[in-house]
């Protein structure tokens, strides 16, 4: 059906329609979304296949575009939102989220500066102050909203780069004798945006030294000092050091607060990566992950990971906002402003364009509230413990790390079976899960094992998915290893 507009936007009559039909569909696909397989099952290409090659010439109604994202675009959707995707972190967002989203395209604001559009820089700075309370932060960090963790610990590099003394904001790093080669310091079970961190701001993989872990996979301080002096003799600057609160592999926590200290002691920039596990602090009995945090630099926790909250939302927290804005401050003449006792979040990054990210975290935490929150991640909690003892009761799996939070790794284990062989069967056992459809599990390395994961922090998982995930373990398992 073709659509009769010539000029201008859409009809407010027709906008309020198809307004009508989306938030339709999105109840039909949130209503049903267990129909759908977890994963996609389509192969590389499909979906470019499915669609023409050459744009419409003529536009038409909202309708037919819905028609086209049920035939063609879903297929291609492995389904986040689903109560069973229990792989990688499961982010999933929550009603509110999608509401604001929707009114936050609807505002199209830009918020670069303060004064193109103020609410949105200071509702950023009050929910950020929420959620610094809510995890139990520090007072003296500030927050800034970037999309992902990746960026916000690229941030927090630069800062620590910045710190230095060495002027590279102005000099550059390359061909310049007077520089000294930065060193970098994180776990082997540091995230790899850390690395490619190091890698945009001219550190290098290089640059970046993996310090050994102890036997619940946390950082090992001693290895930590140990390397700093090898460095220090060779030449090198350590000027930053990474720790992790939930690794991504087995959501191990590093001692951060011993970790600070070596950092004070070497004059180098803490960052603490608490993508996902940071969300969980606002639990009272959670709170301890954050010891030592307040001795740190900069911290960065993402409520699109386990707040549900839509993607994307990374709220980094820095104490000395000022070495971030002489890191990346530069304003052109056009846009100057006059009113020097406000904020320009333009100046604290890389990017100048900024969506209104703070107004969907508002949202939510109006919605829910505190109290909402905590229970829905205490209750993901419960489910991984859960799913924990039936692991730990079964002759079949071994669990592989602690479980602190909503994330159990484990492996399938049958006597007689050597590493290789043990390690191709899991990696069937994963595909043959996954390509069930009913749920989805992802992987990881561990000491040359092949482990699996399985993630309760979705919002819409119950109980009856943890069940599913253990029903088509045991029936996988019989069927690979048999
Ligand atoms: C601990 C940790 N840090 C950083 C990231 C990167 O997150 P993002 O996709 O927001 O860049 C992840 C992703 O899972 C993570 O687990």
């Amino acid at each position: 059906m073709k659509n009769d507009s010539a000029l201008g936007d859409m009809s407010f009559e027709e906008f309020k329609k198809s307004s009508n039909e989306v938030s339709e569909w999105i109840n039909n696909y949130l209503n049903n979304i267990e129909k759908y397989p977890v994963l996609s099952p389509v192969k590389p290409g499909d979906i470019i296949n499915s669609l023409p090659a050459d744009p419409p010439a003529e536009g038409t109604s909202v309708e037919s575009i819905l028609n086209d994202l049920n035939d063609k675009i879903i297929p291609g959707i492995t389904h986040w939102n689903h109560p069973a995707f229990m792989a990688y972190f499961n982010s999933t967002s929550s009603s509110p989220g999608m509401l604001a989203e929707f009114i936050i395209a609807a505002l199209n604001i830009n918020g670069m500066l303060w004064r193109t559009s103020p609410a949105a820089t200071e509702l950023e700075i009050v929910v950020l102050r929420w959620l610094r309370k809510m995890t139990g932060l520090d007072d003296s960090f500030e927050g800034i909203i970037y999309d992902t963790a990746s960026v916000s610990s690229m941030h927090a590099i630069a800062a620590a780069r910045e710190r230095t003394g060495y002027n590279i904001r102005l000099k550059g790093m390359s061909g310049r004798k007077d520089l000294p080669l930065l060193r970098l310091y994180c776990s082997e079970f540091a995230h790899s945006s850390i690395e490619k961190g190091a890698i945009t701001l001219g550190i290098g993989i290089d640059g970046v030294r993996k310090i050994g872990v102890d036997k619940e996979f946390r950082m090992d301080t001693a290895l930590l000092r140990k390397a700093i002096k090898e460095d220090k003799k060779i030449g090198y600057l350590p000027f930053c050091a990474v720790a992790t609160i939930g690794t991504t592999s087995v959501t191990s926590i590093d001692p951060v607060s011993d970790i600070a200290e070596i950092c004070k002691e070497n004059n180098m920039w803490l960052h603490v990566d608490a993508a996902y596990a940071g969300n969980a602090a606002v639990l009272p009995e959670l709170k301890w992950i954050m010891d030592g945090t307040e001795k740190a630099d900069s911290i960065v926790i993402n409520p699109h990971k386990w707040m549900f909250t839509p993607i994307d939302f990374s709220a980094f927290f820095i104490k000395d906002k000022d070495i971030l804005r002489e890191s990346f401050s530069l304003i052109p003449e056009y846009l100057r402003t006059e009113d020097n006792s406000a904020e320009n979040f333009m100046d604290y990054g890389i990017q100048l364009g900024r969506r209104f990210r703070s107004l969907k975290l508002w949202f939510i935490i109006r919605y829910f509230g505190v109290e909402g929150i905590i229970s829905r991640i205490r209750e993901n909690i419960r489910l991984a413990k859960e799913f924990e003892k039936w692991i730990d009761s079964s002759s079949e799996f071994v669990k592989m790390a602690p479980v602190y939070f909503g994330t159990v790794c484990f492996r399938a284990v049958k006597e007689g079976l050597n590493i290789d062989d043990l390690n191709r069967m899991n990696e069937k056992l994963m595909h043959e899960i996954n390509a069930t459809g009913k749920i989805f599990i992802s992987h990881t390395k561990l000491d040359d094992y092949f482990i699996l994961r399985v993630v309760t922090s979705g919002l819409r998982t119950e109980e009856k998915h943890t069940a599913l995930a253990e029903d088509i373990l045991t029936q996988k398992y019989k069927e690979v290893f048999s």
